[in-house]
């Protein structure tokens, strides 16, 4: 038997733009998938959590091929990270499932290795997904992300936190398709390229900004760019009434700033608070009214 693990992660600024090569923020927070293979007859999936037995079976089949590793295994996933979407579950999923296997067949694999080989099982959840996630489950850490031509190419700026960020994850309670949301936004751009473009242009001024702040701790600051990102989100089509009624209620709630995280159309969201204390209160007063929330903290490094 096996074991690994893999980080979930955030997204603070930039889904779905990164996917067009803009760069967008993202941190790792402390919530794993955990993954155990045994040998088998042949691959399965055994989990408690709400996955999609087909597409988990065709990472798993995607992952083993890319590890040159010819056995099957049954694939036990457990561990506190929700797989309703936008907490980065497939490539957690991924992540862990490579280091399990390198954990059964003795491998020493670098980090880059367990991302490199994570990604060609993210590949089979999310389609064209930008590396992201993966990069961030294998590594955790806040980085800026800027998507390459090939995952050779794509660039991880780590940035320095001059304090720790308290946000909130809410569960919007309805799963969101990354894939399908990526796929949205394609044709998005693609009917009307002028319009996608100036969201773009928009976005980056956002990336630029919300750089600086996140590692300054500037907490007006990032809100108010965490809502104008959330706006761009909406005019993307990605942000369903369930991402809307929870920015709505953690803006009421104090937030410094809410918006949807990961790829959207329900799935999870965020909100920015004061401090711990601060976070925690959100996190109640969210659940209370009906999203699932719980409070997580960005740290310096
Ligand atoms: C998913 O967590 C983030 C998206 O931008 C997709 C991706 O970058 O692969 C929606």
């Amino acid at each position: 038997m096996g074991k690994g693990s893999g980080h979930g992660k955030i997204i603070i600024f930039g889904e779905h733009f990164v996917v067009h090569g803009a760069p967008a923020i993202a941190a790792g927070i402390s919530n794993t998938a955990n993954v155990e293979v045994i040998k088998a007859a042949k691959n399965s999936i055994v989990t408690k959590q709400r996955v999609i037995p087909d597409l988990s079976i065709a990472a798993i089949a995607n992952v083993l091929s890319a590890m040159n590793i010819k056995e099957s295994y049954e694939v036990r996933l457990t561990g506190d990270l929700p797989t309703e979407g936008g907490l980065g579950s497939s490539a957690a999923f991924c992540v862990g499932l490579v280091r399990a296997l390198a954990d059964e067949k003795k491998l020493h694999l670098t980090p880059e290795q367990v991302n490199r080989f994570a990604y060609e099982g993210e590949k089979t959840f999310h389609g064209n997904p930008s590396g992201i996630d993966n990069y961030i489950a294998t590594h955790r850490g806040v980085l800026e992300f800027t998507r390459g031509r090939t995952p050779l190419e794509n660039k991880f700026v780590p940035l320095e936190l001059e304090r720790p960020l308290d946000f909130v994850v809410s569960l919007t309670g309805k799963i969101g398709s990354t894939p399908k949301m990526i796929e949205n936004v394609r044709k998005f751009k693609e009917a009307d390229p002028e319009e996608f473009g100036q969201l773009m242009d928009e976005y980056f001024k956002i990336a630029t900004e919300g750089a600086k702040f996140i590692s300054k701790g500037k907490l007006d600051e990032i809100g108010s760019l965490m809502n104008a990102n959330q706006s761009l989100l909406s005019e993307l089509g990605v942000s369903d009434e369930r991402n809307d009624a929870v920015v709505e209620t953690a803006m009421k709630e104090g937030a410094y700033g809410a918006k949807l995280t990961g790829g959207g159309g329900g799935g999870s969201c965020i909100a920015l608070a004061k401090d711990k204390a601060h976070a925690e209160k959100l996190a109640q007063a969210l659940t209370k009214a009906g999203y699932a929330s719980f409070s997580t903290v960005i740290d310096r490094k």
